[in-house]
C-alpha cells in the first residue's frame, strides 16, 4: 500500500532515535509489539499519559498498560509473587500481562491505574519495541493504537486511520506477528483472574498457572474496564456462527469449507490455523467494514488454543453498542 502519511516512518535506528526524543519530550509515538500497535507515552508523565487518554477518546476510568524492555526495571515499581515471578520467567518478553500492585514508591503515573491500586505491566517481545523501550529508558504507558472501542490496529496505515495527527510519530515494521492483544491475568488476589483471553494460548497459561483462572462472571461488577462488552468493534454490524452470507454481506470465513455467494469473502485461514486466524483478524475486520456492507457475517472458530481470543474479539465486535456513557456500565 502506498503510504502518504508523513506521520509514518520505516523503524531504522535513526527513526527509533527520533521517537526515544519526542517520548522524552512527553509526545506521543505508536510503535509496533508483537500483538498489535500501541500508543506510547512516557509512562511517569502524567501530562504525556493525559495525552494518550485524550488522542483515543478513551475514557479514564480505563487503566493502561506500562511496557518495560527488561522484567527487572518492572520489579521496581510493582509486586512479584511467586506466581508473578513464575509466569514473568515462563512468558517474558511476550504476550501476556500482568496485574500487580503498586509499590508505594511506584514511579508510574496514577493515570495508568485510573484510581485502582493495581498496575499492569508487560515486556513485549519485539525488537523495535525492545530497541525504543532501551532507548528511552522509561517504562511507556501503551494502549492498542485506536480510537476507544474501535479495532485495535496490526499494521502502522491503520494506526494513521485511527488516529491520524493526534499522534507525533508512527514507527512501521510491517505486521503484527500475533495480530491479538495480549492476555490480561489479575494476580493481585488470592486467586488469579483472566481479564482478557489473548496472545497467549489460554491452555499454556492454565498450564503455567497450575490452575484454571476465575473469569468475570456476567453479572460481575468490571474489574478490567476493558472488559466493556461492546469493543473491538466495527462500523458494520456483525453476527456470529454464521453458516453462510447473505448476497448483501461479507463473510469472514475460517477454514476450507466455506460457501459461496457473499458480496465478499476474506478467509482468516483456509487451512484452519488458528495462529494464522489470530494474524489476520483485526486487518480483515477492517477491510470488511471499509466495504460499505450492510453487515458482516463471521463463521465460527474453534475453541481452543487462540480461537479463545478469536471468539471473545468477535463476539464483542458484534456486542450491541450503547452510546459511550462513562459512568453507566455495570
Ligand atoms: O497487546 C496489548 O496488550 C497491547 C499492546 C500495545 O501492548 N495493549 C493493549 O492495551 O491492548 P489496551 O489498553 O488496549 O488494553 C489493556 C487492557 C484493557 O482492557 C484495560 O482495561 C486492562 O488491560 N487493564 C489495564 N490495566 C489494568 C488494571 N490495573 N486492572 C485491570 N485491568 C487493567
Ligand atoms: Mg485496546
Amino acid at each position: 500500500m502506498s503510504d502518504p502519511s508523513p506521520r509514518i516512518r520505516r523503524s531504522d535506528p535513526e527513526a527509533i532515535a527520533e521517537a526515544a526524543a519526542i517520548l522524552k519530550a512527553g509526545g506521543l509515538v505508536a510503535f509496533p509489539t508483537e500483538t498489535v500497535y500501541g500508543l506510547g507515552a512516557d509512562a511517569r508523565d502524567d501530562a504525556a499519559v493525559a495525552g494518550i487518554f485524550a488522542a483515543k477518546g478513551r475514557p479514564r476510568f480505563n487503566p493502561l498498560i506500562a511496557h518495560f524492555g527488561e522484567w527487572e526495571a518492572a520489579e521496581e515499581d510493582v509486586v512479584f509473587d511467586a506466581r508473578a515471578e513464575r509466569l514473568a520467567a515462563a512468558c517474558w518478553p511476550g504476550p501476556l500481562t500482568l496485574v500487580l500492585p503498586r509499590r508505594p514508591d511506584c514511579r508510574i503515573s496514577l493515570l495508568c491505574s485510573a484510581g485502582l491500586e493495581t498496575q499492569a505491566v508487560r515486556v513485549p517481545d519485539q525488537a523495535v519495541a525492545r530497541a525504543l523501550l532501551r532507548s528511552v529508558g522509561r517504562p511507556l504507558a501503551a494502549p492498542s493504537a485506536n480510537r476507544s472501542g474501535r479495532i485495535s490496529p496490526t499494521a502502522a496505515q491503520a494506526v494513521e486511520s485511527e488516529l491520524g495527527k493526534a499522534v507525533d510519530l508512527i514507527l512501521d515494521d510491517g505486521p503484527c506477528r500475533i495480530g491479538l492483544e495480549s492476555t490480561v491475568l489479575d494476580l493481585s488476589g488470592e486467586r488469579p483472574r483472566l481479564l482478557r483471553p489473548g496472545g497467549l494460548p489460554l491452555e499454556r497459561l492454565i498450564d503455567l498457572l497450575g490452575e484454571v483462572p476465575e473469569a468475570r462472571a456476567a453479572n460481575a461488577p468490571l474489574a478490567s474496564p476493558g472488559l466493556l462488552e461492546s469493543h473491538y468493534a466495527p462500523q458494520t454490524p456483525l453476527r456470529l456462527d454464521a453458516a453462510a452470507a447473505t448476497a448483501e454481506e461479507g463473510l469472514l470465513a475460517f477454514g476450507p469449507d466455506v460457501p459461496a455467494g457473499a458480496a465478499m469473502t476474506l478467509n482468516l485461514s483456509p487451512s484452519g490455523d488458528l495462529t494464522e486466524a489470530a494474524a489476520n483478524l483485526f486487518a480483515y475486520l477492517r477491510r470488511l467494514d471499509a466495504a460499505g456492507l450492510p453487515a458482516i457475517a463471521a463463521m465460527p472458530v474453534p475453541e481452543q488454543g487462540l480461537g479463545h481470543a478469536i471468539r471473545d474479539r468477535l463476539r464483542r465486535a458484534a456486542a450491541p453498542r450503547p452510546a459511550p456513557a462513562p459512568h453507566s456500565t455495570p
